[in-house]
């Protein structure tokens, strides 16, 4: 059992059916030293991969993201949920529809920092549905540039997002 399998045992909580709660240690308040152990496990697993970025969505794979970068020394890159100013009109886009809050919202990274020989690992915390991580590889994608891994803390494995992903080719 890993440190997270570990963490979710003693502190998560079944909040429904569907919806497991981890607000103590990795969604709302963060565990540090929990997301540094998590970031080594990523880069042993992702050890054999020539990885030059790491890419996740606004606002809870960030951290996640970012204890990994540390280990594997790359810049991490955030998807934006919502267009900001500052951003000009340089973008790549996906439209995402999240289940859970039954809407669709516009994902944009900018194409200055996403290059076609860049090798990308994405990174989320939860994989659920996948629309997310479906989005994510499709701005991977526009950009020319390879995904390289998927590093997902939580599968959600009665949800269809793994197999949504799989049918993407991408492992
Ligand atoms: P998908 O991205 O895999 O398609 O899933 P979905 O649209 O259903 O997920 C919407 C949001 O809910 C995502 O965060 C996802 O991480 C989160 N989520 C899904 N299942 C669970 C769960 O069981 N527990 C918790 N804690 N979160 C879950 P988000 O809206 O993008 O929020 P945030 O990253 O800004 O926090």
């Amino acid at each position: 059992m890993n440190c997270l399998e570990e963490r979710i045992i003693k502190d998560g909580v079944v909040k429904s059916e569907a919806v497991l709660k981890v607000d103590s240690f990795l969604n709302h308040q963060i565990d540090v030293n929990l997301l540094d152990e998590m970031g080594k496990l990523f880069k042993e697993k992702f050890k054999d991969e020539k990885i030059t970025k790491i890419l996740t969505i606004e606002a809870s794979g960030i951290a996640i993201a970012v204890a990994a970068a540390k280990h594997f020394n790359v810049p991490v890159l955030f998807a934006k949920k919502s267009k900001s100013n500052n951003l000009g009109d340089n973008l790549y886009h996906s439209m995402v529809h999240s289940f859970t809050h039954n809407n669709d919202y516009d994902v944009v990274v900018s194409k200055d920092y996403l290059k076609q020989d860049d090798s990308v690992l994405i990174i989320d915390d939860f994989l659920a549905n996948g629309c997310a991580l479906v989005g994510l590889c499709d701005i991977v994608k526009q950009s020319g540039a390879s995904v390289a891994g998927l590093g997902i803390a939580i599968e959600k494995g009665f949800q269809d997002g793994g197999k949504k992903l799989e049918n993407l080719a991408i492992t």
